[in-house]
């Protein structure tokens, strides 16, 4: 039986990235390919539908300080997760990390926690998904009626229609879940082309927008401080400070996916130098774009709008309502869309099964998760039963939970890397360090107090739901982890005692 607090030796875990086997993955991945795998994660549906409702719910035109807020957070934790990840080249993630440094207790809450960062993350981009989807079947005079697109949580602000379970969402999950199993050079390919269509259609949408911004729509920038009642009865902070806080939560949930990066380090062909190229690489690019998109949406189309019918497919709509002679940018945003929801749900599918994978080879979750197909050498039964969580989550919950669950969710993910790499520096200053995060102690911090202060603005629902969710982690954790956990029990085939190599 373990210890709560044992930590992986690192040695270990060089160890098993470099096995070979029927448990080892292919390393297929090159610099660019991990940054394309960065923005095919990166830019989806937190641009494209969470940051009308940040602007709805929390913050009005303010959004664009809450994605320089949010990007801030995310290069404090970026440069932690791009130290981690040059030392510690194996999959997992901010799992692994935490496992070698904060020991199996902290190691499980962070790979428990990861689930709302990949898995209900995936869910999310898959509600945005069949949004846009409907989109494209109303050109051609079809519409996915009301109650199939939406979970029992929702009902239609006119007709009043509930929902039932959203079917587009469970079809694009269980489409993408059997292209993954086919294996990830393939994957990486079609997510390469689909990541220079969505950034074209982004830069276009800047440049094209610019001159429709009506300068009203900006004032005031920074709304009052008063509050917001959606139309579900939760009631947010809206303007002032805690607005900004409170969005920057909300659009957070555009920057997840950099660390998705990480997690792939196991198939990455030269992981010390082109883990950190691919993180920050992803992230700098991605934060340009944001705070323009940010500041020229919300100078398109109203608040008011985004209350009401322009909430769902927030950029055709703004786009249609507005911008007279370019529906056929309103098109080519859509099917741009799509693709791009696609590749974010890719990654992140791939994410998770890469953190159940690391999880199993600990013994911390059932074998089954990290048993590889003979012939495509992935994690095939792990992507059906992440299958059918994602699809679940997907039909029968709101966007607006599954969305704030997820930025809640990394955003602790985040606090406890940055602490993370501290720690390590104190603990194994020796080991050698591909990328080393510049004055460590500063950054560290600053990365846990801007995250903290998202989760802060992110107010007591989502606190609420956060705990809950770890709540059951734990119960997981002792009727099943902390049994079957091989860190006092390394299995025989597990090379041992391989130097790091100073
Ligand atoms: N960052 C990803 C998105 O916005 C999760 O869709």
């Amino acid at each position: 039986m373990s210890n709560l607090f044992a930590t992986k030796p690192l040695d270990k875990l060089i160890a098993e990235s470099q096995e070979v086997g029927e448990h080892s993955l292919k390393r297929s991945l090159g610099p660019l390919n991990l940054i394309a795998l960065g923005i095919g994660a990166i830019i989806g549906a937190g641009l494209f539908v969470r940051t009308a409702a940040a602007i709805a719910d929390r913050a009005g035109p303010s959004v664009v300080l809450a994605f320089v807020v949010a990007g801030i957070g995310c290069a404090f934790a970026g440069l932690c997760y791009a130290e981690f990840a040059s030392m510690i080249p194996v999959a997992g993630s901010a799992y692994t990390y935490s496992y070698a440094t904060m020991g199996e207790l902290v190691a499980w809450i962070i790979g428990w926690d990861l689930i709302l960062e990949y898995a209900v993350a995936a869910a999310t981009v898959a509600i945005a998904w069949s949004e846009y989807a409907n989109n494209v079947l109303a050109w051609f005079g079809m519409k996915i009626p009301y109650q199939w697109i939406h979970s029992p949580f929702e009902s239609d602000p006119v007709t009043k229609v509930s929902g039932i379970m959203n079917i587009p969402a469970v079809i694009i999950l269980l489409l993408l879940s059997l292209l993954l199993i086919r294996g990830t050079k393939e994957s990486a390919f079609i997510n390469g082309i689909i990541v220079v269509l969505k950034t074209a259609i982004v830069l276009l949408f800047i440049g094209i927008g610019w001159s429709f911004i009506n300068p009203a729509n900006h004032v005031p920038f920074i709304p009052e401080p008063t509050t917001y009642t959606t139309p579900q009865g939760i009631t947010h902070s809206y303007g002032g400070i805690m607005g900004i806080l409170g969005a920057a939560g909300v659009v957070f949930f555009a920057f997840i996916g950099f660390d998705a990066v990480s997690t792939a380090a196991q198939e990455a062909r030269n992981p010390k130098r082109d883990m950190p190229i691919g993180i920050l690489g992803s992230l700098a690019l991605c934060t340009v774009l944001y705070v323009l998109f940010a500041y020229v949406l919300s100078g398109v189309a109203t608040v008011q709008d985004f209350r009401s019918t322009g909430r769902e497919a927030s950029v055709a709509f703004a786009i249609t309502k507005y911008m007279a002679g370019y529906e056929w940018l309103s098109r080519a945003v859509t099917v741009a869309i799509l693709a791009g929801f696609s590749s974010v749900i890719l990654v992140m599918l791939l994410g998770q099964s890469r953190v159940f994978f690391s999880m199993s080879r600990d013994g911390l979750v059932p074998p089954v998760f990290s048993q590889v197909h003979p012939k495509y050498r992935t994690p095939h039964k792990s992507n059906m039963i992440i299958f059918v969580f994602t699809g679940l989550f997907a039909a029968f919950v709101p966007a607006d939970v599954s969305g704030e669950m997820t930025s809640i969710g990394t955003l602790f993910a985040f606090i406890l890397v940055c602490a993370g790499v501290w720690i390590l520096r104190v603990r194994r200053p020796e080991v050698e360090r591909g990328f080393r995060v510049p004055f460590a102690p500063v950054v560290c911090t600053l990365g846990i107090l801007t995250c903290g202060a998202m989760i802060y603005g992110l107010g007591w629902t989502n606190w609420m739901r956060l705990i809950g969710w770890l709540a059951i982690g734990f119960v997981f954790y002792f009727l099943y982890g902390k049994k079957h956990s091989r860190l006092n029990a390394p299995p025989p085939e597990m090379p041992e005692g391989i130097s790091l190599g100073k």
